[in-house]
C-alpha cells in the first residue's frame, strides 16, 4: 500500500483525519495546507450548478473539476466521487474509474453504498484503484434528506454494510448523517478510518463541503458549522469596486499601461 494511504490508516485511534471538498485549483491549494484528504465531491452539482440533486452530475464534469483541483494539491490525498450511473456494474465502474484515475491523476475514487456495490469495489481494488466507501445518507439514491440509524433494521444494515466495505478493502468510509451511537459503534468495530459528516465526534475524521464551511453556500443543516461569513466579505469588496469604478478611481495610473 502507498505511503499516503498508510498515513491515513495510521491515524485511526490516534489523530483526527481532516478532510474537505474542493472543486477548483485555487481553493484546493489553500485546503492542501490543512487537510489530509481533499474530496472532489459530486456535491458540486448542487453547490456550483444549482442542480436539484447530484444525479445530474456527469463524469465529464467530475473530470474537469478534478483536473483543476489536482493542480492545487501537493500533499493531501485526492479522492474523486464517481457520479450517479457510472458504476451500475463492475465493468462499467472499472472503465469509468480508470478514466477518472488516468485523466485526473487522483489517488482514489469514492462510491456510495454497501452490499449493492461490494463486488464492484472488489473489482476496482483488484485493479489497483483505491476506494473510499460512503454509507448512511446516500445523496445519489436517497429521495429525501433524513438522518439514518434510528430504526434497528436500518442500523443493522449500515453496520453490516460497513463490515462488507472493510472486507472489500476500502481505505476509509464516509459516514453521512447517521445517529451518534451508530457512528461510534461502526468506528469502534472496523479497522479502517471513518470520516463523518453529520455523524458525531466519534468518527476518526471529519469532512465538510468547503462552501458550507465559509458560509458561501446558503444551507442551514444542523451538521454544518460556518467558520466565516464570506458573503459579507465578498459584498464589501464588490461594493468598493463598484464605487471606485463609478468615481473613476479604478483603474488608476498604477493599473494602466
Ligand atoms: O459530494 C460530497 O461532497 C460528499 C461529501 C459530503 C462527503 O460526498
Amino acid at each position: 500500500m502507498k505511503k499516503k494511504f498508510l498515513n491515513i490508516l495510521k491515524k485511526k485511534n490516534k489523530e483526527k483525519i481532516v478532510s474537505l471538498t474542493a472543486y477548483s485549483k485555487n481553493i484546493a491549494s489553500v485546503l492542501d495546507n490543512y487537510c489530509d484528504i481533499i474530496l472532489v465531491g459530486d456535491s458540486l452539482g448542487s453547490v456550483l450548478y444549482n442542480y436539484k440533486s447530484t444525479r445530474e452530475v456527469s463524469l465529464d464534469m467530475m473530470i474537469e473539476h478534478s483536473k483543476s483541483v489536482r493542480k492545487g494539491i501537493k500533499k493531501s490525498l485526492m479522492v474523486v466521487d464517481m457520479p450517479y450511473n457510472t458504476y451500475r456494474n463492475s465493468q462499467e465502474a472499472l472503465k469509468n474509474a480508470k478514466k477518472i484515475m488516468s485523466k485526473t491523476k487522483c489517488d482514489a475514487v469514492k462510491l456510495e453504498g454497501g452490499k449493492k456495490v461490494y463486488k464492484t469495489i472488489k473489482t476496482l481494488i483488484k485493479n489497483n484503484i483505491p476506494v473510499m466507501g460512503h454509507l448512511g445518507l446516500l445523496p445519489q439514491s436517497d429521495k429525501s434528506f433524513r438522518f439514518k440509524g434510528k430504526k434497528a433494521l436500518e442500523r443493522d444494515k449500515i453496520i453490516k454494510d460497513s463490515k462488507l466495505l472493510e472486507k472489500a478493502g476500502v481505505f476509509s468510509i464516509v459516514l453521512e448523517c447517521i445517529e451518534t451511537s451508530l457512528a461510534k459503534s461502526i468506528t469502534q468495530n472496523i479497522k479502517v478510518p471513518t470520516i463523518g459528516i453529520g455523524a458525531s465526534n466519534y468518527c476518526d475524521g471529519q469532512i465538510l463541503v468547503f462552501d458550507d464551511l465559509i458560509g458561501l453556500n446558503p444551507t442551514n443543516f444542523r451538521f454544518v458549522k460556518k467558520y466565516s461569513n464570506i458573503i459579507k466579505e465578498i459584498s464589501k469588496a464588490v461594493s468598493n469596486y463598484s464605487k471606485d469604478v463609478k468615481k473613476r478611481k479604478f483603474p488608476s495610473k498604477k493599473n494602466s499601461y
